[in-house]
């Protein structure tokens, strides 16, 4: 009995670090197309871009990133393995530019 209660623990443990990389990758629920960037920003990427991106959570600090409109484009529409989901079809080209223009818009003033 106890050897199958430790089994079933250990069948949980593996299944939970098998499933979290999978979280990141969640296809992301469609987003309401007359939100703004700041609040398509609150609503699904401060979860992981602490603070409204103005300071690093499980992703990076986005305020004040030297990084072109371009690749910020392409990092909202591709995301990263493992690290960032892709939001490519739930967000129009107009969502993905106000979600730039949010960013363009933070202040780096927290270091
Ligand atoms: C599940 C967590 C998560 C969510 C949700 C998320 N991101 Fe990210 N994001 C990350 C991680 C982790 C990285 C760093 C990836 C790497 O290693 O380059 C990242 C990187 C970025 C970068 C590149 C930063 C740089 O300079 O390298 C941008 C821009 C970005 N995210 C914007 C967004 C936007 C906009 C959203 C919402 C549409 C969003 N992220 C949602 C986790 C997330």
């Amino acid at each position: 009995m106890r050897y199958l209660l430790r089994l079933s623990i250990g069948v949980l443990v593996v299944g939970a670090i098998i499933n979290a990389p999978a979280d990141a990758q969640a296809p992301p629920p469609p987003a309401d197309p007359s939100a703004t960037g700041a609040q398509l920003f609150a609503s699904t990427c401060g979860f992981c871009h602490q603070n409204g991106g103005r300071a690093p959570g499980r992703g990076p600090k986005l305020a004040g990133t030297e990084r072109p409109d371009e690749f910020i484009v392409n990092r909202i529409r591709l995301g990263k393995e493992g690290a960032m989901p892709a939001y490519g079809r739930a967000f129009s080209d107009a969502q993905i530019r106000s979600l730039v223009a949010y960013i363009r818009s933070l202040k780096d003033d927290s270091q």
